[in-house]
C-alpha cells in the first residue's frame, strides 16, 4: 500500500500544510482508490478500539468491510449469501473479500433478531471474521462459529456496499476501483471532494502513458424520480468546466493558464444532480474544431477508436467520449458535444449511440465555445434505451408532446454512397423501421426539394450555405474564445503567444480574412432563411399529433476503413459546402446516430478480417427530441435497434 501524501511547501515551514490526498491499495490483485476524505465514522469513542483491533489487517491502517441492508426482522443464512451473490453480479467494484468484516443493520425500522447457529455456514462460506451490528440488531452474541461479534453504530447515510475503514480512527471511506485507461481516452480522471466539487484524481496505476479512473462502487446508488440516473459512471469532454479541476480544451497552455475552475457548469451539475457519477475529464479535439490523427493532433495523443484493428481514425471533436463509451463496460455515459458534427462522428466511426439536440436544448454556459449558433451538449450510450432515458431526463423542459409516431418517413438512402455490403445492412434496417412505423418510406433529396420549393430565396442552396458554417464558427471562436486567451496568455508569459494546434490556428487566421462582421450578419440571414424554409417547405415540419410531420433517415457511416495513420494534407481552414450532415445544425433540430450493424473488412494493420460499425442518422423536427428518444427506445425494444458491446465487435 502506498500512502499519497500531498506536501505543500508554505514560506514559513512550521506551517506547513500535510494533506492526506487518500491511498492507493490492492485487494486481492485488484487496485482501489481509497478516498482521503473520509464519509462517516464506524463505532464510537469506547468500541472503536474493540473494532480496530478486530478488523485490522496485520501493518495495514485500512481494512475493507462491506455495509449490508437486510430487508426482514430475520435473517436466515441462505439470505445473506443471496444478497451478497447479488451484490457481486451487480457492482464491479465490489468483490467477495470486502466480506472479511461485514456491517449489519435493518433496512426497516423494526429490529433484526440473529440466529447464530443458522448463520453460521453463511459466515464461514462467507470467510467473515469480524461482524458488526448496529444496535437495532439482537441476538446478544459474541460469536458465530468462528467469526466475532461486535456492536457499535455506523454514520446513518451511509448507503450499502463496500467501505475501507481506518481501525486507528473508525473513519469510513468510500471504495473506488481503479480501471486503466488503456484507449486515452480520458485527460484525467477525478473523484468527488465530497463537498460539491471535484480533485483531479490523485492515484495512478502506470501502464503505457495510461492513466487510472477511479469509479465508485454501483451499490450506493438507488435511482430515485428525483434522480434516476443514480449510480451511472459518466465521463465529460474537457470543454465543459468542472468546479475544482482544469479544463484543457485539448491545448496545453488554455490548462495551465486557467488552473483549476471554480464552479461546475450548469449542465454538469444537472447530470451529477440527477445522480449521475463524474468520474472523468474526456479527450477532444483542440477547442472542439475539426483535427484528424495523426499529424493535426499535436498537443494531445488522440484518442484510440477500439473498434475493428483498433487504428482506425476516433473522429472528433468528442473523440476520448465515443471512444471511452466504445471502449469501456466500466463507463455508462460520456458527454460531448456538437456543433457541426461533434457527437455524430464519433458514435458513427465506433458505433455507438450518440447525437445533437435541439440547439439550445440545454445551457452552454461554462463551456468552452465554438459558436453559440449551433453549439449543443450530447451523450453517448452503449445502448438505444440508455441513451433516451439520459436523453429525456438531461435536458430541461423536455415533455411528451406527441400522441403518434410520425407517419412519413423521408429516406435518403438510395442517394449515399456505400458497398454493396453495407447496402445490404442499410436496406434491411430501413425495411424494418417501416414496418414498426407501419409506413413505407418517401425518396427524399434535399438539393431537389429546394430547387422546387426555395420561392424567393437564392436559387442555388449549395452556394448560400457553402461558407456559412465556416464564417459562424471561425468568427466566434476567435472573438470569444481566441482572442481573449492570447490576451490573457500574453499577459502572463511576457507577451508570448501560445501555441494552438495548426487546425484550429488555420481556422482562426482564415476567420480574420473571411469573417467579417457584414459576411456573419450575412451567415445568421442565410440561416435564418434555410430554417424557416425547412420547417415550411422542407423536411422539419411540426405536426399537433406527432410533433415532427416526418422522421428524415439516411445512412451516417458505412463501414469504411480510415486508419489513424494516414497523413493527410495540412489544415488551411474551416471545412466549406453543404451536406445532409449540416442540415441539423443549421435548423436547429435533432439529430441521433445508432448503430444498425457490422460489416467485414480487410485490415492492413492485423492482416486479418475485421469489423467496422454501419450507423444511421435519424432526425426529427425542432424540439421533438423527446419523441426521437422515446422512438429510438422503442426500436430497441422492438429488436430493431440493439444495444452493443464495448471493444472490438459490436455484437458479442
Ligand atoms: C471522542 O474522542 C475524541 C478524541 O479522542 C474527542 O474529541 C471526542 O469529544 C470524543 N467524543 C465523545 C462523544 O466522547
Ligand atoms: C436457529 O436456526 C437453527 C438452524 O437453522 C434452527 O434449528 C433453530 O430453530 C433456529 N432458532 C430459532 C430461535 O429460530
Ligand atoms: C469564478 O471565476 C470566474 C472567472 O475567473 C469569476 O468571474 C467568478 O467571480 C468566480 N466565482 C467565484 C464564486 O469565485
Ligand atoms: C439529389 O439530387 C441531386 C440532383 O438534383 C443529385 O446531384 C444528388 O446526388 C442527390 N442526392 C441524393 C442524396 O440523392
Ligand atoms: C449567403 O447567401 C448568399 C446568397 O446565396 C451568398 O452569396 C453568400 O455567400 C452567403 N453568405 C454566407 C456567409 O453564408
Ligand atoms: C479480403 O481479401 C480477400 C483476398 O483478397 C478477398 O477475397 C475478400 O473479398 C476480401 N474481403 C473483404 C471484406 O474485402
Ligand atoms: C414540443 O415541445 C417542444 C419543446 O419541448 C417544442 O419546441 C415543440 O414545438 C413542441 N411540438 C409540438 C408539436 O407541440
Amino acid at each position: 500500500m502506498s500512502r499519497i501524501l500531498l506536501f505543500l511547501a508554505a514560506a514559513d515551514p512550521a506551517k506547513a500544510d500535510l494533506v492526506d490526498s487518500g491511498s492507493v491499495v490492492s485487494l486481492d490483485g485488484i487496485p482501489y482508490y481509497v478516498g482521503g476524505v473520509s464519509v462517516g465514522q464506524l463505532g464510537t469513542n469506547e468500541t472503536r478500539d474493540a473494532i480496530g483491533q478486530a478488523g485490522m489487517v496485520p501493518g495495514i491502517d485500512l481494512f475493507p468491510i462491506t455495509i449490508i441492508d437486510t430487508p426482514g426482522t430475520e435473517l436466515q443464512g441462505l439470505d445473506l449469501l443471496d444478497i451478497t451473490a447479488q451484490y457481486d453480479k451487480e457492482d464491479d467494484v465490489f468483490q467477495p473479500a470486502f466480506l472479511k468484516t461485514i456491517y449489519l443493520r435493518s433496512a426497516t425500522t423494526s429490529s433484526l433478531m440473529l440466529n447464530g447457529s443458522d448463520l453460521e455456514g453463511a459466515f464461514s462460506n462467507l470467510g467473515t471474521s469480524l461482524l458488526i451490528t448496529s444496535e437495532d440488531v439482537s441476538g446478544d452474541l459474541k460469536t458465530i462459529g468462528n467469526t466475532r461479534v461486535l456492536m457499535g453504530p455506523i454514520s446513518a447515510d451511509l448507503p450499502k456496499g463496500p467501505y475501507f475503514v481506518s481501525s486507528a480512527t473508525g473513519n469510513v471511506f468510500k471504495v473506488h476501483r481503479l480501471y486503466g485507461d488503456d484507449y486515452l481516452a480520458f485527460i484525467q480522471g477525478v473523484v468527488s471532494d465530497e463537498k460539491g466539487g471535484y480533485t483531479s484524481l490523485p492515484a495512478v496505476t502506470e501502464n503505457v502513458m495510461t492513466k487510472s479512473i477511479a469509479v465508485p462502487s454501483r451499490l450506493y446508488y438507488t435511482p430515485s424520480e428525483e434522480q434516476p440516473l443514480a449510480g451511472l459512471r459518466f465521463g465529460v469532454k474537457d470543454i465543459y468546466h468542472v468546479k475544482g479541476v482544469g479544463t484543457s480544451g485539448g491545448n496545453r497552455a488554455y490548462y495551465y493558464l486557467y488552473g483549476a475552475r471554480n464552479a461546475t457548469c450548469p449542465s454538469i451539475q444537472r447530470l451529477i444532480d440527477l445522480g449521475a457519477v463524474l468520474v472523468g475529464k474526456m479527450g477532444t479535439v483542440q477547442f472542439a474544431n475539426g483535427d484528424k490523427p495523426t499529424a493535426d493532433w499535436v498537443d494531445f495523443h488522440a484518442p484510440f477508436n477500439p473498434r475493428g484493428d483498433g487504428y482506425q481514425n476516433p473522429s472528433g471533436s468528442s473523440t476520448g467520449s465515443g471512444a471511452g463509451i466504445a471502449a469501456y463496460e466500466w463507463l455508462d455515459l460520456a458527454v460531448g458535444s456538437d456543433t457541426g458534427g461533434s457527437m455524430r462522428g464519433p458514435a458513427g466511426v465506433q458505433g455507438v449511440f450518440g447525437g445533437r439536440p435541439s440547439t439550445g436544448a440545454i445551457s452552454m454556459d461554462g463551456v468552452i465555445p465554438l459558436s453559440p449558433v449551433s453549439d449543443s451538449a450530447g451523450i453517448f450510450a452503449r445502448s438505444g434505451s440508455l441513451w433516451a432515458k439520459a436523453t429525456q431526463s438531461w435536458y430541461p423542459d423536455m415533455k411528451s408532446n406527441y400522441t403518434s409516431y410520425p407517419k412519413i418517413i423521408h429516406s435518403a438512402v438510395s442517394g449515399n454512397v456505400m458497398s454493396a455490403a453495407a447496402r445490404a445492412v442499410v436496406d434491411d434496417w430501413v425495411a424494418k423501421l417501416e414496418d414498426f412505423l407501419q409506413v413505407t418510406s418517401t425518396p427524399a433529396n434535399f438539393t431537389t426539394q429546394w430547387e422546387k420549393t426555395h420561392g424567393d430565396a437564392p436559387a442555388s442552396l449549395g452556394d448560400m450555405l457553402y461558407e456559412t458554417y465556416g464564417v459562424y464558427i471561425t468568427h466566434d471562436q476567435w472573438a470569444l474564445l481566441a482572442k481573449p486567451f492570447f490576451a490573457d496568455y500574453a499577459a502572463r508569459h511576457g507577451g508570448r503567444q501560445p501555441f494552438v494546434n495548426p487546425g484550429p490556428l488555420s481556422r482562426w487566421q482564415w476567420g480574420q480574412v473571411h469573417a467579417t462582421d457584414e459576411v456573419y450578419a450575412q451567415a445568421l440571414r442565410n440561416i435564418s432563411i434555410f430554417q424557416n424554409w425547412w420547417e415550411t417547405d422542407g423536411f422539419g415540419r411540426h405536426d399537433t399529433e406527432s410533433c415532427s410531420e416526418s422522421l428524415y433517415v439516411w445512412a451516417w457511416s458505412t463501414g469504411e476503413p480510415s486508419y489513424r495513420n494516414a497523413y493527410l494534407e495540412a489544415p488551411t481552414g474551416p471545412p466549406l459546402g453543404f451536406t445532409d450532415s449540416n442540415i441539423p445544425i443549421i435548423a436547429g433540430a435533432p439529430e441521433v446516430v445508432v448503430p444498425i450493424g457490422e460489416i467485414p473488412y480487410n485490415s492492413t494493420v492485423t492482416m486479418q478480417t475485421e469489423y467496422l460499425p454501419v450507423t444511421m442518422a435519424l432526425r426529427m423536427a425542432r424540439g421533438c427530441d423527446y419523441m426521437l428518444a422515446s422512438l429510438v427506445s422503442d426500436l430497441e425494444e422492438a429488436g430493431v435497434l440493439r444495444s452493443v458491446a464495448a471493444g472490438s465487435r459490436l455484437y458479442n
